[in-house]
């Protein structure tokens, strides 16, 4: 039997249409900056890092940083923890963190924390998806795709124990895990 595909909950078309807004409204807040540094969390934030720096018109450069506080499933071990640390210098830079999604917090504070160490000029930060609902820690986030409950979803980069990351929308699923 074909493995059932996950409920959709936001559309290709309506992630293609909020990915080109906040592009463009990044676009208009850093005209005056000149080049900014996009910095995409991996691996959730690949295929949103890839569409939104493509429809930006201002001039950017790509770093990717890694971190881990998921073990494999759908419950955050709290912990954040560093794999990767950006390779590029940052220092005096105009950093925009382009996060998946943003659920209890912890990652994107941990992040900003850990940037803020490379002393850029600036930090902003932007979310495909909030889950305002879980938040833990209270954390800046600049730039919002959509707010959601707080069920798990896949698609769009988004995974379950690695699956459903390259389905083209954002769908649900039931963890087995919660
Ligand atoms: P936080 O530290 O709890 O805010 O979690 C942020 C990270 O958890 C994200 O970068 C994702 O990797 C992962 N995450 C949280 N919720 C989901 C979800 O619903 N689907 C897939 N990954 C998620």
């Amino acid at each position: 039997m074909p493995e059932q595909q996950p409920a959709e909950l936001i559309s290709e078309a309506a992630i293609d249409a909020r990915v080109r807004e906040l592009a463009e409204q990044i676009s208009s807040d850093y005209a005056d900056k000149g080049d900014i540094v996009l910095v995409g969390v991996l691996k959730g934030s690949f295929i949103f890092l890839a569409d939104l720096s493509r429809r930006l018109t201002i001039p950017r450069t790509i770093e990717f940083i890694a971190v881990s506080s998921y073990d494999s499933g759908s419950v955050s071990s709290g912990a954040v923890r560093l794999v990767m640390d950006v390779r590029g210098n940052i220092e005096g830079r105009d950093v925009l963190i382009v996060e998946d999604i943003v659920d209890t917090g912890h990652t994107l504070k941990y992040l900003i924390g850990m940037l803020e160490s490379h002393r850029p000029a600036s930090i902003r930060t932007c979310a495909l998806l909030h889950k305002p609902g879980s938040a833990e820690v209270d954390v800046p986030i600049d730039y919002i795709g959509f707010g959601i409950g707080d069920e798990w979803v896949v698609g769009y980069g988004l995974d379950y124990a690695e699956r459903d990351r390259t389905l083209p929308y954002i769908g649900m699923v039931e963890p087995d895990d919660q």
